[in-house]
This record gives C-alpha cells, sequence and structure tokens, in this order.
C-alpha cells in the first residue's frame, strides 16, 4: 500500500454543476486562469447549445467538439493536481451528466442570487445525495440584487434536503454591493468590479469590532454584518469538514464570477478541504484508491460525428493503482486484454499524449468499439463498479425502420448508440419493438442525424405517451414472475436485460402499485431501498 499516495493526496477530481445561465461556464474560466491553464478571460467557450438551435445539427456538432476538448480541464494550482470534469449545461444532456457525476469525488454548486434554487440544481443535487457526494455552494452574481442571504440559505436547505453553512457572507448585494467577509479566515474582502483582475483585495481583521470595518464599507453596513455574524454563529453550527466529506453538509461562499470576485477563496478553500480519490464501491468489493493493482471505468463516450473519422473517445476514470501507456488490461466486461498505444490527457483546449495516470485523473482512450459505459479495466480482477446508474428516462418514442433493406443497419446503430449512452433503448415483445428513451427532444434529432450519416439508416419516430420506465424488484421472485406475466403490455427490457414497467401515467403507476403490493418501483436502474418510489408521493 502507499506507493502512490503522494499523487493521490495532490489530486481533487470534481464538477462544478447549476442550472443553466447561474455562472458555470464563467467560474470554470476564472478558476483556469488562477491555474494559469489559460491567459486571457474568454478562452473557454461555452459548452451551452443555444435555445434557439434545437435542431441546427452544424451548431450541435461544433457544441460536441467543443465539449470535448473541454471535457476534462486539468491544472496545478499551488501544488495540487485540480481535475475539472465539465457537465452539459443543456437539460436535454441531463443523462451525460448524471454519468459524469459518477466520476468526480466532489462537487461545486453554483446558484444565482437572483433565481435561487432552479429545477435543474434540485434534480442534480438529488443525484449528489444518492452518493453522498460532498457539495460546495457557490452563490454567485452578488453584484445583482438578488434575495436575502438568509433567505437563499433557508431555500437551499428546504429545496435541496441537505444542512448548510456559510463560511462568507456578502456584505449588501447589487449596487451597493461591498464584499464579502470571510468567516473562515476572519478576513474582509473587499468589492472592486474587475473583469480580468486575479488577486482579490483581501484584509485580515483581528475581530469584526475592529473599526478598520466601519472605514471600509460604512458604519451602516459594518453594524449590519457584525448582527448577521452574530445571528450565524448562533444558529449555524460550527463548519466540520468530516460531515461535509459525508455529503451531509454543504459550506456555502458568496461572490461574483464574473468580476473575479470571491473567487480565489473559494479555490484556496476547496483544495484544503475537498476530497482526494479514496474509495470507490464495486458489486465484488471496495476499491482503495492507494491499492497498487489498477482499476478504472469508462464513463463517457464520444464519437467523432464525421463519418470519415469512426473512431470513439472513451473516457475512463482511475480508481486505483496506476495507468500506464502500452501495457495490457483487462476489459471485464468482454474478458479480453487491451493495451492502448495513444492515451490521451486533456488539460483545457490541449490533447497531450499521456504516459501514465493516477487515481482521479480521466484518461482518454481511442475506441474502435469496444467499450459501453460502465466499462471497467483492471490488472486481471473482476470488478463492477457501482454508481453508474440509468435513470428513468422523460421522453419515449419507438423507433421505426424506414428503409427494410437496412435494418441490420438500424440494429447495428440503435445498438451502438445506446451504449454511447446518447439515449435509452428498451425492447419490447413481441416483435422486437425498440423504444427510446431520453431526458429531451434533442437527442432524437442527433439520433435520427447519425443514423443516417454514420449508419446509413433512416428511421422515424412514433410517439409514446409515456410517463416513467421504472426498474422493478421484489423479495419473491414467483410474485415478480406473475407481475412481469400480467403486465406484459408495459413490460420491456434494459440494456443488461433488466425488466422495467413502462408506466404510462403517474395514476396508473399508482394503480399497478396497489394492484401488486409486494412488487418495488425504482426511477433507477441500481437501487437501494431507499430509492424505492413512493407511489402515493409522484406527480
Ligand atoms: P452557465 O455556464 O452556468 O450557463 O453560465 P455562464 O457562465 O455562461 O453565465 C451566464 C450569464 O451570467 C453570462 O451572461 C455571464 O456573463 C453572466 N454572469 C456570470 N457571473 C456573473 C456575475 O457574477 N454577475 C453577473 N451580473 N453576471 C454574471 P450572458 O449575458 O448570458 O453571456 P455573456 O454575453 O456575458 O457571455
Amino acid at each position: 500500500m502507499g506507493m502512490n499516495t503522494s499523487e493521490i493526496q495532490k489530486r481533487r477530481t470534481f464538477a462544478i454543476i447549476s442550472h443553466p445561465d447561474a455562472g458555470k461556464t464563467t467560474l470554470t474560466e476564472k478558476f483556469l486562469l488562477f491555474g494559469g491553464a489559460i491567459q486571457t478571460a474568454g478562452a473557454v467557450k461555452s459548452n451551452k447549445i443555444k435555445k434557439s438551435a434545437t435542431s441546427d445539427f452544424m451548431e450541435i456538432e461544433k457544441q460536441r467538439g467543443i465539449s470535448v476538448a473541454t471535457s476534462v480541464m486539468g491544472f496545478e494550482y499551488k501544488g495540487i493536481k485540480v481535475n475539472i470534469l465539465d457537465t452539459p449545461g443543456h437539460k436535454d444532456f441531463a443523462e451525460d451528466t448524471y454519468r459524469t457525476l459518477s466520476a468526480v469525488d466532489s462537487v461545486i454548486l453554483v446558484i444565482d442570487c437572483v433565481k435561487g434554487v432552479e429545477e435543474q440544481t434540485e434534480r442534480l443535487m438529488e443525484v449528489c445525495r444518492m452518493r453522498n457526494t460532498p457539495v460546495i455552494i457557490f452563490i454567485n452574481k452578488l453584484d445583482r440584487e438578488g434575495k436575502d442571504p438568509f433567505d437563499l440559505l433557508d431555500e437551499l436547505e428546504e429545496k435541496l434536503n441537505i444542512h448548510v453553512r456559510p463560511l462568507s457572507w456578502p456584505i449588501s448585494q447589487g449596487q451597493t454591493f461591498k464584499g464579502v467577509y470571510n468567516l473562515f479566515q476572519s478576513s474582509l474582502n473587499l468589492f472592486s468590479p474587475s473583469k480580468s483582475q486575479r488577486a482579490d483585495d483581501i484584509m485580515r481583521m483581528e475581530s469584526l469590532s475592529d473599526p478598520i470595518l466601519d472605514q471600509k464599507v460604512g458604519e451602516k453596513f459594518a453594524s449590519e454584518l457584525r448582527e448577521n455574524i452574530d445571528l450565524i454563529e448562533g444558529v449555524y453550527e460550527p463548519f466540520e469538514s468530516s460531515t461535509y466529506l459525508d455529503g451531509l453538509l454543504a459550506p456555502v461562499f458568496f461572490g461574483s464570477a464574473i468580476n473575479n470576485f470571491g473567487i480565489q477563496e473559494l479555490l484556496d478553500t476547496f483544495i484544503q478541504i475537498a476530497p482526494s480519490p479514496t474509495t470507490r464501491e464495486a458489486v465484488e468489493r471496495t476499491v482503495q484508491a492507494e491499492e497498487p493493482r489498477f482499476s478504472g471505468f469508462v464513463f463517457k463516450i464520444h464519437a467523432n460525428l464525421d463519418p470519415n473519422h469512426r473512431d470513439r473517445i472513451a473516457f475512463l476514470r482511475v480508481c486505483s493503482g496506476k495507468f500506464e501507456r502500452n501495457t495490457f488490461y483487462h476489459h471485464v466486461r468482454q474478458n479480453k486484454k487491451l493495451r492502448f498505444a495513444n492515451p490521451t490527457s486533456f488539460m483545457a483546449n490541449e490533447k497531450n499524449l499521456l504516459e501514465e495516470a493516477y487515481p482521479g485523473d480521466v484518461v482518454g482512450l481511442y475506441d474502435s468499439g469496444n467499450f459501453k459505459i460502465g466499462d471497467t479495466l483492471t490488472e486481471g480482477e473482476s470488478l463492477h463498479f457501482k454508481g453508474i446508474p440509468s435513470f428513468s428516462p422523460e421522453i419515449f418514442r419507438e423507433i421505426i425502420n424506414k428503409d427494410p433493406f437496412k435494418s441490420k443497419q438500424l440494429e447495428k446503430g440503435v445498438q451502438q448508440l445506446s451504449e454511447e449512452g446518447v439515449a435509452q433503448l428498451f425492447i419490447q415483445q413481441p416483435g422486437n419493438r425498440k423504444i427510446i428513451g431520453t431526458v429531451g427532444e434533442l437527442q432524437f434529432d442527433v439520433i435520427k442525424f447519425r443514423l443516417e450519416h454514420e449508419y446509413t439508416a433512416k428511421c422515424d419516430f412514433m410517439f409514446m405517451n409515456l410517463f416513467k420506465a421504472c426498474w422493478i424488484s421484489c423479495d419473491d421472485k414467483k410474485k415478480l414472475a406473475e407481475f412481469i406475466l400480467r403486465k406484459g403490455n408495459n413490460i420491456a427490457t434494459d440494456k443488461d436485460g433488466n425488466h422495467v414497467f413502462l408506466a404510462e401515467s403517474a395514476w396508473s403507476l399508482k394503480m399497478a402499485g396497489e394492484a401488486f403490493p409486494d412488487i418495488k418501483f425504482h426511477f433507477t436502474s441500481e437501487y437501494r431501498e431507499d430509492t424505492v418510489v413512493d407511489i402515493y408521493a409522484v406527480r
């Protein structure tokens, strides 16, 4: 044990998540500036797909190109190797985001102080809570008139089902925003709007009664701050990093990403408290990052849309040991040996040949079709990492072949696209009907386009009025079999052959639950007791 300890301890692998427009791209860019990975603001292209461009394929393709380049942004900061895993902002790509979250050790959640907790924030946090991922919250856009900070904290606790603890506190906001007080370091950070300036104007104070506070922010705001801090220290428990690491408590920071304000204190605290790679749960056993033998899993696959370059890139997160170039590894699902001559690391728009990688690192593997999402590579052991579940799609369409001479191509294309995770494929009998499930409309355009251009297959989609796909379980196998038989018209199988119940509405799910009280319904493919759907609560 321990030969990689120092490499592991210097790594922080995380994702920045937010509802679109809260400031994820801006914050990412500021982090990269601090890390010296880019020199100027504006160097990181937004991976946002413009709202108007729902069926503009050039736009999608362009965006996909950008998102490969920015899939992982690595840089060194104060001796720490920081790996930021990018997540698509567009809600139609939420599945991609959920999978990427399986490959990180912590997240920073960005909230817009004007809008508060938005819909996508809640969903992303549900996924983090399922895995007990440690979360730091950054409340952004303090240069705008937003909600009252105390109200924001209440809203966070209520809607995100997590305890919060402010580690900084804003002094006014909007037009009269003065800066933030850092409770962690008892320092005052004064706001001066600047898009390029890198260092904050930070001043340490002996105590809050220091008259320098009144001088700098004015008596009114100074006394307001003193009152607020009193209140906070009275109401909130002191910050405990172990509670944060267990995913139960989220420290909160305030700032303004566009103005580069509060970013350095966020980054400095982040590298101090965020976890380095530790353990990962596999079906077989718990895997320690410090084990000498290499293991890792594929969490994302990126296909080249150019039909002349059909290669794909599989993104592998290293979980233990050391990955080395040109070394044979065991592909667990296919039970075969593979080695990689050109593994790639991604450093903010730069691709580099990678010789070795440690736990927490992400390796890009050129792939001609060997991988599907969730695949494991090891030095020989049979391991299957947990935590890469599928979630119930929201939109369902049956795929109809439009060219009978191309049914083989269609079959292959649909299979491969689902292995890449573009959408979920469910098969229904009789007749091998293919049902595509997605979280957004955009995927159907992508599938149609890619089937035509990469597989020369033509298809149509038939609308299906379905509410959710529920994975089902029951302690009594006979009862499960009976349910599957009785509900045949609403049963399909997922990519791994598991049965799902296709519920037409919340009401029909409720009815099925009442008629078959022993059957448990789950909205995720990897379920534990606590993922059982409360059929009376679904809307
Ligand atoms: P996202 O990746 O989470 O979707 O958000 P992004 O960083 O692209 O930011 C969304 C918008 O919010 C951008 O404005 C950005 O400039 C702005 N923004 C980010 N941080 C702050 C902040 O601290 N204060 C204020 N007032 N605005 C902020 P945009 O007009 O949509 O784009 P752009 O034309 O400025 O690029």
